[in-house]
């Protein structure tokens, strides 16, 4: 399934357009069925119903883990970088792996977890978190993975709304020179989480944590109850494979399901193509398993390809901005993958962080999550890279699963900021606002594509009429991205960033309903408004614009506790940067908030402000402009 030249990729595109079923049957027939599929695809993006490898069945495990033991059960599927780089790696192989995620899988059994069921993951960055998923995933479990930096208030929202009945986490975890408390979180979550029976919890700092008798179980100690053999659940390709909660304009986060056949056909067919994956090489990627990101390119298409990856615990500045590239150096990574946040602050930090070590090893960078800026592509290419490693800068979502758009590596021509051409199988158009295609190149637009690909989203949970509304309503029989875009002369795609109310902070989607609605809890805040505004590490800030009436505190008293009620309802990532208290808000006669005025405001652009003079009172703008934060 590797495509090797440009021909070879323009003949595999070409075939992916005119005949999609017999092109993607192809490659599906590498993997592993207990049966094979009786149709490719039946869809309509009405519905939307989009069914890939009709009536196959299938277990993604017995394809990422039991399909390698007999020849290459010996192969290292993962090491572990611990947080502190003094401390032990542990190199994990895929007969080790087998073992692992056989005896988590029984202890689900144990907990009479059975297929369909859905179970939270809560977890640190090591290996556990990697077994925690395969185990669901063995017994046809739905894995819910909630990112480790989210509050127990968003842990118990994610919990409710799929009704899990087991969490999976640890009692702490260590991230840079911080110790998070997981069990107390998680604890703090499942007061209000009637569904969850049980709880199971790997020991990682040690610390002291609270067991309730009877629902709380010790990791080790109940995997080693377990035998090392578990028979995988035959699963139809279009059963869910997991639930991820990603945000959006509007509402609380949804929870996007991706199915096992199509997720399992596409991650790793897009995995060996982009990075040009080789055997023996090491890859790794710095994601966290919480985010797409990890759970399509740490987990799921590393070990379909059977390749060998890093897995890191730690942060890019810990204990100093170097560590990155020590890492690289000391285990000899070939393939690198971060996201432009990461490059951006380790440019910051200067290069002496970056000297020391020679980077001989690397092969293939990567970025992923937010559009990468010149200056920081050619700072990477430069000094990591040293000019010899392409940089595949790969455009994709939550939603789609895997890599849409982006070079395949030492294949496709690089142009710094493009994520370049779409994969095989992904047919890309412009529409402009009313939704009518714009044909040829130099153009922009809002992203949407026309034809399903195996990973595409299938529903989120438990509200298929919000999976419409969101991504195929906006346009008729397309499915919309949120995403402007722009074709350059050469046909290449430069994503320009969100065209809705959703802002990426340091790559982290964050949808500025839900930080209002979490503003709005602190008591003194009668109503807020919150916009994205370009910031030099995070690509894009959070700036929120704050009523509040007189109160006897002072504005950093308020802005503390609308700080604190943020950190408590999602998690430290969602804190506005900046915060300014105003008396009103630019609104129109019909009450609607004038967004625009206020990006606007939060970007600097102060002399022109477009048209004013549908709002209800213009001397709020100035107000807001001489208040400016
Ligand atoms: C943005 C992350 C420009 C984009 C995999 C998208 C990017 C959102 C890129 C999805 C890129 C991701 N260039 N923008 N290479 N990759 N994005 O769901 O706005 O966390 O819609 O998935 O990140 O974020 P998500």
């Amino acid at each position: 399934m590797q495509i090797k030249t440009l021909e070879e990729y323009k003949t595999a595109y070409q075939k992916s357009v005119d005949a999609p079923e017999d092109f993607w049957a192809e490659i599906a027939s590498e993997f592993l069925w207990t049966k094979k599929w009786d149709k490719v695809l039946d869809w309509n993006f009405t519905g939307p119903k989009i069914n890939w490898f009709i009536n196959g069945k299938l277990n993604i495990t017995e394809n990422c883990i039991d399909r390698h033991l007999e020849k290459n059960g010996n192969n290292t599927a993962f090491i572990w970088e611990p947080n502190e780089p003094g401390d032990k790696n542990r190199t994990i192989t895929y007969k080790e792996l087998s073992e692992e995620v056989n005896r988590l899988a029984n202890v689900l059994k144990s907990f009479n977890i059975k297929k369909g069921d859905r179970v939270c993951i809560y977890m640190p960055m090591i290996p556990e978190a990697v077994y925690a998923m395969l185990a669901c995933a063995r017994v046809g479990a739905i894995h819910s993975v909630v990112f480790g930096g989210f509050s127990a208030q968003s842990i118990q929202d994610r919990i409710n709304d799929s009704q899990c009945k087991v969490v999976l986490t640890s009692d702490g975890a260590y991230r840079g020179n911080k110790q998070l408390p997981m069990k107390v979180t998680v604890d703090d979550a499942v007061k209000n989480c009637p569904s969850i029976t049980n709880v199971l919890v790997y020991k990682r700092t040690g610390e002291k944590v609270n067991m309730q008798s009877g629902r709380d179980f010790d990791w080790e100690t109940e995997c080693k109850k377990q035998s090392v053999d578990c028979k995988a659940e035959i699963m139809d390709s279009e059963d869910p494979l997991f639930i991820l909660y990603t945000s959006g304009s509007t509402g609380k986060p949804k929870g996007v399901v991706h199915s096992c056949g199509g997720f399992m056909v596409y991650t790793a067919y897009s995995f060996q193509n982009v990075f040009q994956y080789q055997p023996h090489e090491l890859y790794w990627c710095t994601a966290d398993v919480g985010w797409i990101t990890g759970h399509s390119y740490i987990t799921y298409g590393p070990l379909l390809s059977g390749a060998t990856s890093i897995i890191f615990e730690g942060v890019p500045n810990y204990p100093d901005s170097g560590r990155f590239w020590q890492v690289v150096d000391k285990h000899n990574v070939n393939i690198f993958y971060t996201a432009p946040t990461a490059i951006r602050a380790l440019e910051a930090a200067g290069l002496d962080f970056v000297k020391p070590y020679k980077l001989d090893s690397l092969r293939v960078l990567g970025s992923v999550g937010e559009p990468i800026n010149e200056e920081a592509w050619q700072w990477y290419h430069k000094n990591i890279g040293k000019e010899k490693c392409p940089i595949v800068d790969t455009w994709w979502q939550t939603e789609t699963g895997g890599i849409l758009i982006s070079p395949l590596a030492n294949i496709t021509a690089l142009k710094p900021g493009f994520a370049t051409l779409p994969l095989p199988g992904v047919q890309p158009i412009l529409v402009d606002e009313k939704g009518k295609e714009i044909l040829g190149n130099g153009v922009e637009g809002n992203l949407c594509i026309k034809f399903p690909w195996p990973s595409i989203i299938r529903t989120t949970y438990g509200d298929h009429e919000r999976c419409r509304t969101t991504y195929f309503a906006t346009y008729p029989n397309l499915y919309f991205t949120g995403d402007g875009c722009r074709r350059d002369e050469d046909g290449y795609y430069r994503i320009t960033g969100r065209v809705d109310d959703v802002i990426n902070v340091s790559g982290h989607r964050i949808g500025t309903a839900e930080v209002e609605s979490a503003i709005n809890e602190q008591v003194d805040v009668v109503e807020s408004a919150v916009v994205g505004y370009p910031h030099d590490i995070k690509g894009q800030g959070l700036y929120a614009f704050c009523i509040v009436p007189k109160t006897t505190k002072t504005n950093e008293q308020i802005k503390k506790e609308i700080n604190d009620c943020v950190n408590k309802i999602i998690g430290a990532i969602a804190k506005p940067d900046k915060i300014q208290i105003v008396s009103g808000l630019p609104k129109t006669r019909s009450g609607k908030i004038m967004r625009r005025i206020l990006r606007k405001v939060a970007e600097g652009e102060l002399t022109n402000l477009g048209d004013t003079s549908t709002l209800l009172d213009p001397s709020v703008v100035e107000e807001i402009i001489k208040g400016r934060v």
